[in-house]
C-alpha cells in the first residue's frame, strides 16, 4: 500500500464513522457499531493499523499519526453516544411526578347502614348478638307463630307478596324471634337486622321494602322494667341525652305493647314539621313477648318471660340526619350519599 491509499482509507473512515455512531439507536446497536469501527481484531481501524506495516518506512510515521487521530475522534464520539443512550434508557416514559392525583370516589356507608351499625354497636355492649332469618319466609313464622289469628285485621297492615312454594316476603323481622327461640335455649339476647316487604305506597315516609332491626330478650324473671331500662339507655346512647316516652300500643305477639318516642332532635320538643308539631318522634314498637309466642316456639312460658322490639332504621335516619323524604334513601344519588362519608 502507498501513503495516498492509506490516507484515502483513513478519510473514508473519518467520513462515515460519525454517521454510523449517531445512528446507533440502542446500547446493543452501539456495541455492534463500535466493533465494526474500532474493534481490536476485526474493525476498520484495526485493518488500517495492519496496513501500516505495508507502507514504505518513511511514510509510516505520518500514517501512524493519522490513524491515531481518527481513532481518538471515533472513540470520543462513541463514548458520547453511549452516555446519551444510557441517559435515555434511564429516563423511561415522560411522567410528571409532581402533578396532583385525580380524585376518585371511594364510596361511603349508606345512612341506613350507618344507623344499623351503630344500633348493633350499642346493643353489643349490653350483651346482644346477631341473628338472621330468611326474607322469603313461611307464613307460619311471619303470622301464625306470632299469634296473628287467621284474618285478623292486624294482617291488613302486613299485606305482602306471596311466592311459589307457600312462601311470602316477610313483612317484619319478628319471625326471627320464633326461629331463634326454636334453635337456642334462654338466656337469649339477639338483634335481627334485615329487609322486610309490605304493600305500602312509595311516598315521603313509606317504602314497599325497608330495613328493620328486631331485638329479643328471653330469660327467667325478665320484666317490663328491663324493657324500659334497656330501650331508654339505648335512646340516650344513640341520640345523646334525651327523653323517652312509652305509649300503649298493640301487636298480636306482645302483651302489653308500647311504642317508644324520643324527644324530637330537631326542635327539642317545641314542635316542628319533622315531629308534626308533637315534640316527639316515634322510634320503635315493643312489648313483653306474648306467652303464646314462647309456647309456639317450644319455650316454657311459666318459666321464661321476655321482651322484644322492632325499629325502622330508615325512619330513624330521617329524623337523625334531617332528611325530608324517605325515597331519597333509595335513589343511589352520589351527591346525596357522599355527604355521609366518614
Ligand atoms: N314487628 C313489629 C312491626 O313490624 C314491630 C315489633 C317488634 C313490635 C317486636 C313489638 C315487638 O310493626
Amino acid at each position: 500500500m502507498i501513503l495516498d491509499e492509506f490516507k484515502n482509507a483513513a478519510d473514508a473512515l473519518r467520513q462515515d464513522g460519525p454517521a454510523q455512531v449517531a445512528a446507533a439507536g440502542s446500547l446493543d446497536a452501539w456495541t455492534e457499531v463500535r466493533t465494526a469501527l474500532v474493534g481490536r481484531t476485526s474493525g476498520r481501524l484495526s485493518d488500517l493499523m495492519s496496513a501500516l506495516g505495508t507502507l514504505p518506512k518513511e511514510d509510516r510515521r505520518e500514517a501512524g499519526l493519522l490513524a491515531n487521530a481518527v481513532k481518538q475522534e471515533l472513540e470520543a464520539l462513541l463514548d458520547a453516544r453511549r452516555a446519551e443512550l444510557a441517559r435515555e434508557q434511564q429516563k423511561g416514559p415522560a411522567i410528571d411526578r409532581t402533578m396532583p392525583g385525580r380524585a376518585t370516589w371511594q364510596g361511603t356507608v349508606h345512612p341506613v347502614s350507618l344507623v344499623i351499625d351503630e344500633v348493633i354497636d350499642i346493643f353489643r355492649e349490653l350483651g346482644f348478638t346477631i341473628a338472621l332469618g330468611p326474607e322469603a319466609e313461611q307464613p307460619w313464622y311471619n303470622f301464625g307463630a306470632l299469634n296473628f289469628p287467621a284474618d285478623h285485621p292486624a294482617m291488613d297492615l302486613h299485606d305482602t307478596l306471596y311466592l311459589e312454594g307457600d312462601l311470602l316476603l316477610r313483612t317484619h323481622t319478628s319471625p326471627v324471634q320464633v326461629r331463634t327461640l326454636q334453635q337456642y335455649m334462654p338466656p337469649i339476647r339477639i338483634l335481627a337486622p334485615g329487609n322486610v316487604y309490605r304493600a305500602d305506597p312509595f311516598d315521603a315516609s313509606h317504602a314497599p321494602m325497608f330495613a328493620q332491626i328486631e331485638g329479643l330478650v328471653v330469660d327467667e324473671g325478665i320484666t317490663f322494667a328491663d324493657l324500659k331500662a334497656t330501650l331508654t339507655r339505648f335512646a340516650n346512647r344513640f341520640f345523646g341525652e334525651t327523653k323517652t316516652r312509652f305509649r300503649p300500643s298493640f301487636f298480636p305477639f306482645t302483651e302489653p305493647s308500647a311504642e317508644m318516642d324520643v324527644r324530637c332532635g330537631v326542635c327539642k320538643g317545641s314542635g316542628c314539621p319533622v315531629c308534626k308539631d308533637s315534640g316527639w318522634v316515634e322510634i320503635l314498637g315493643s312489648g313483653m313477648v306474648h306467652p303464646s309466642v314462647l309456647e309456639n316456639a317450644g319455650i316454657d312460658s311459666e318459666k321464661y318471660t321476655g321482651w322484644a322490639f322492632g325499629m325502622g332504621p330508615a325512619r330513624t335516619a330521617l329524623s337523625r340526619y334531617g332528611i325530608p323524604d324517605i325515597r331519597i334513601l333509595y335513589d343511589s344519588d352520589v351527591r346525596f350519599l357522599e355527604q355521609f362519608a366518614r
